[in-house]
C-alpha cells in the first residue's frame, strides 16, 4: 500500500522502545523524516543506530516539560521546514490499588500520560493550524475502556486522552487537522515477555483470536491514521487488541 507519507516530517515520544521505536521504524520505511523523543538522548542514539537512516532527528525531551517540547518543535521546523504529525505515545505505569496508591504515584501517571498530551498538542497545533494540514494520534489502552484492578491512574489517564481526542478533533475539523486515537490491548513487549506461561495463557482466553499483539500491529494502524487514506477519519479510537474489548 502506498501511504503517500514521503518527506512528511512526524514526532513521535517515547520513542526509544517498545511501540514508539516501532512506529518510528515503520513510519521511516514509508518515507517519513522522524523525530525521535525520550528522556535519555543515549538510548535515542543506540535506536538510530540500529536504524541507519538519514531522516532522524533525536532529542532528549521530557514531554511533561512543555518548554523542551518547543524548543525541539522550533529546531526541527528550522531545518526540516515542516511538522505535519505528532504521535503521543510516551506513557508510564504506577500500578498499586487506590488503598495504596499515593498521591505521586497518581500525579505522576497524570502527568506524563495526560498532561505529556497537552504539552505537546499545545506547542504541535499552532504550526499545524497555520499549514491547515496535521494529523495527530494519541496512544491510549484498552485498560480505559474497561478498568483494571491496580491501573486506576493510568486507566483514568487513558480514558481521558481519549476525550481529549473527540473534543480536540471538533475544534481542529475546521483546520484539516485529524486527531485519532489508537488503543492497543496487549502487546508482546519486554513487559509482556517475562509473565508467568500460565498467566499468558489465561489472558488469552479473553482475547478472540486468540494470541498478543505484535508492536507492528499498532504502528500500521498509526501509519494509515498518519496518511491521507484515512483523511475523512477523525475523532475515533481504533482498538487494535484482538477483539478483547468486544467480548
Ligand atoms: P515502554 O515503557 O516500552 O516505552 C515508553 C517510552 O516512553 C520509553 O521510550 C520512555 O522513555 C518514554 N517516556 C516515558 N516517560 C516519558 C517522558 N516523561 N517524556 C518522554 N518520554 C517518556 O512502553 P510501551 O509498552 O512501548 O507502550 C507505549 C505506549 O503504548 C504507552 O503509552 C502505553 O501506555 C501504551 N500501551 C502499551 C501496551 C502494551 O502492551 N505494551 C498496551 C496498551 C497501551
Amino acid at each position: 500500500m502506498n501511504l503517500k507519507l514521503e518527506n512528511k516530517v512526524a514526532i513521535i515520544t517515547g520513542a526509544s522502545r517498545g511501540i514508539g521505536k516501532s512506529i518510528a521504524s515503520k513510519l521511516l520505511s514509508y518515507g517519513c523524516k522522524v523525530v525521535l523523543l525520550s528522556r535519555k538522548l543515549e538510548d535515542l542514539e543506540k535506536v538510530k543506530n540500529d536504524f541507519k537512516s538519514e531522516n532522524i532527528k533525536c532529542f532528549e525531551c521530557d514531554i511533561t516539560n512543555i518548554n523542551q517540547f518547543e524548543d525541539v518543535v522550533h529546531e526541527v521546523v528550522n531545518t526540516w521546514g515542516r511538522l505535519d504529525i505528532l504521535i503521543n505515545n510516551a506513557g508510564i505505569t504506577k500500578d498499586k490499588l487506590l488503598l495504596r496508591m499515593n498521591e505521586s504515584d497518581w500525579d505522576s501517571v497524570m502527568n506524563v500520560n495526560l498532561k505529556g498530551c497537552y504539552n505537546t498538542i499545545k506547542v504541535a497545533c499552532n504550526f499545524m493550524i497555520r499549514k491547515k494540514y496535521g494529523k495527530i494520534i494519541n496512544i491510549s489502552s484498552v485498560i480505559g475502556q474497561i478498568g483494571n484492578s491496580g491501573q486506576a491512574n493510568y486507566a483514568a489517564s487513558k480514558s481521558a486522552i481519549e476525550g481529549l481526542t473527540r473534543t480536540l478533533a471538533v475544534e481542529f475539523g475546521s483546520r484539516n487537522i485529524n486527531v485519532n486515537c489508537v488503543a492497543p490491548g496487549y502487546i508482546e513487549t519486554d513487559m509482556t515477555k517475562n509473565l508467568d506461561e500460565k498467566i499468558i495463557q489465561e489472558m488469552k482466553k479473553n482475547i478472540p483470536l486468540n494470541k498478543f499483539g505484535l508492536t507492528s500491529d499498532i504502528s500500521e494502524t498509526v501509519c494509515f491514521l498518519s496518511s491521507d487514506l484515512s483523511s475523512f477519519i477523525t475523532g475515533q479510537v481504533i482498538n487494535v487488541d484482538g477483539g478483547m474489548t468486544i467480548k
